[in-house]
């Protein structure tokens, strides 16, 4: 159910004039709904009822700390792929113990920071992974959790660049080495082998492959059993796909009886890491029309929004419903139009081919744009990312200002002549003369 609904020819989230948000806010502006966050993520932890599990918020798909501090205080854990997430956790009033660290990646820096804070389980995705978690652990006398990404080599049938669980990809460890990988974890004093773990995709819209890759885990599981390997936890990733226009997701119920019937009297504790599932349909990206534009009977809604501030169109060719927050102006029909952003870029769209009965000054409403929209924004062209709302029922709050060229440029350095304040060579490489 989407929280947001037309009243009197004017869309409102929740009971909040979207209109409103944006003449108090100005665009582009990114507005979530709280109430539709919770809905969610009590529907996903209902559907596994009485059998153990934790529901680990992916925070990547939507990082705001507003957004991981209402999850907290619901009880949600939380999956996270970097130093920054965690210290994000942390200053949400996130509980460490709650916390799984995924990513093929991690630095000696992410693994120290993790062991002190005391996360529940790293999700080691190398045997070279597996070893320098091992020597950090040593280093700092704490017992690192650690439960194996293994990479059950399904197709999820999702957009390629958001498909992980393919032998092909870079994520996790073959199915065929996880065996002699735990036996390694195991004999060592400074890993404890909690569990096991695979995310084998985003956005999937039908159950079949999330079955297919809990068989083959189980199967991992049982053999490793019968090693005298015993795990606590199944950890099953996240990636349940939404309604963006016709896909027709199964529901969250269906997700967990299919999972559910399939491990029969098992009793280790299930781990989810759902993103888009919990927060995509809580958000809306606001977007006003500077310019129309006829080239050569191609018409462009030039809007103030762009690829920068929601890459998923340009990046993989994603659609999102677009529509206007108000009425049409008298006499304005519907057209159909590209809605193009002001970046310099043939990619910076938000929507092809649309039919909408918008002029300049209008604003629109993107739609879904909760997951994977402001995270993966950018300063491109010398942009000021956007602004960010809260709203619960009849209330609205700022959870991130708008940013300002002065932040943008805090950070950078005028030369001067010469490069004067610069190092040498012989000082980069360590002589102090
Ligand atoms: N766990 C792991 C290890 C992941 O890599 C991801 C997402 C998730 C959980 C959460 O997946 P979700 O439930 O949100 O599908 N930027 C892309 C999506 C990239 C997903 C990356 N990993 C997009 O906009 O579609």
């Amino acid at each position: 159910m989407s929280p947001i609904t037309r009243h009197n020819g004017e869309l409102h989230i929740e009971e909040v004039a979207l209109a409103a948000l944006a003449e108090r806010h100005g665009t582009p502006l990114y507005v979530y709904s709280a109430d539709s966050i919770t809905r969610r993520y009590r529907a996903f932890t209902d559907a596994f009822g009485g059998h153990p599990h934790r529901v680990c918020y992916a925070v990547k798909a939507n990082s705001n700390l507003a957004i991981l501090e209402l999850l907290a205080r619901l009880g949600a854990g939380f999956d996270i792929v970097s130093g920054g997430e965690l210290e994000r956790v942390l200053r949400a009033g996130g509980d460490p113990a709650s916390v799984v660290f995924s990513g093929v990646g991690k630095t000696v820096a992410e693994m120290e920071a993790a062991l002190t804070v005391g996360v529940a389980c790293f999700n080691v995705e190398s045997k070279a992974e597996l070893d320098r978690l091992e020597a950090v652990a040593r280093r700092l006398g704490r017992i690192a959790p650690v439960s194996l990404r293994v990479n059950p080599d399904v197709d999820a049938a999702t957009h390629p660049y958001i498909s992980t669980g393919l032998k092909e990809n870079k994520f996790g460890i073959p199915v065929a080495d996880a065996p002699e990988l735990y036996r390694r974890a195991a004999v060592s004093d400074w890993l404890d082998v909690r569990g096991i773990d695979c995310h084998i995709g985003s956005q999937l819209t039908r159950l079949a492959p999330f079955v297919d890759a809990l068989d083959r885990i189980l199967a991992i599981v049982d053999a490793l059993e019968t090693d005298g390997i015993t795990l606590a936890h199944i950890d099953l990733g996240g990636g349940l796909g939404v309604r963006y226009g016709d896909e027709e997701p199964p529901s969250v119920a269906a997700y967990a009886d299919a999972i559910l019937s399939r491990l029969g009297n098992r009793r280790e504790t299930l781990l989810f890491e759902p993103g888009r599932w919990l927060v995509a349909e809580a958000g809306v990206f606001l977007t006003r029309v500077e310019y129309v534009k006829e080239n050569e009977g191609r018409r462009f809604l030039i809007v103030d929004g762009a690829m920068n501030d929601l890459l998923r169109p340009a990046l993989y060719n994603s659609w999102h419903r677009i529509e206007l927050v108000g009425t049409p102006a008298a006499g304005q029909q519907a057209e159909e139009a590209d809605v193009v952003g002001p970046v310099c870029e043939s990619s910076d769209f938000l929507g092809k081919a649309r039919r909408l009965a918008a002029q300049a000054g209008d604003l629109l409403a993107v739609h879904t744009a909760g997951a994977y929209g402001f995270g993966m924004a950018s300063n491109y062209n010398s942009r000021n990312r956007a602004a960010e709302v809260l709203v619960q029922g009849d209330r609205a709050l700022l959870v991130r200002r708008r940013e300002t060229l002065d932040d943008q440029l805090a950070l950078e350095q005028l030369v001067g002549e010469g490069l004067g304040g610069g190092i040498t060579a012989r000082q980069a490489n360590g002589d102090s003369r």
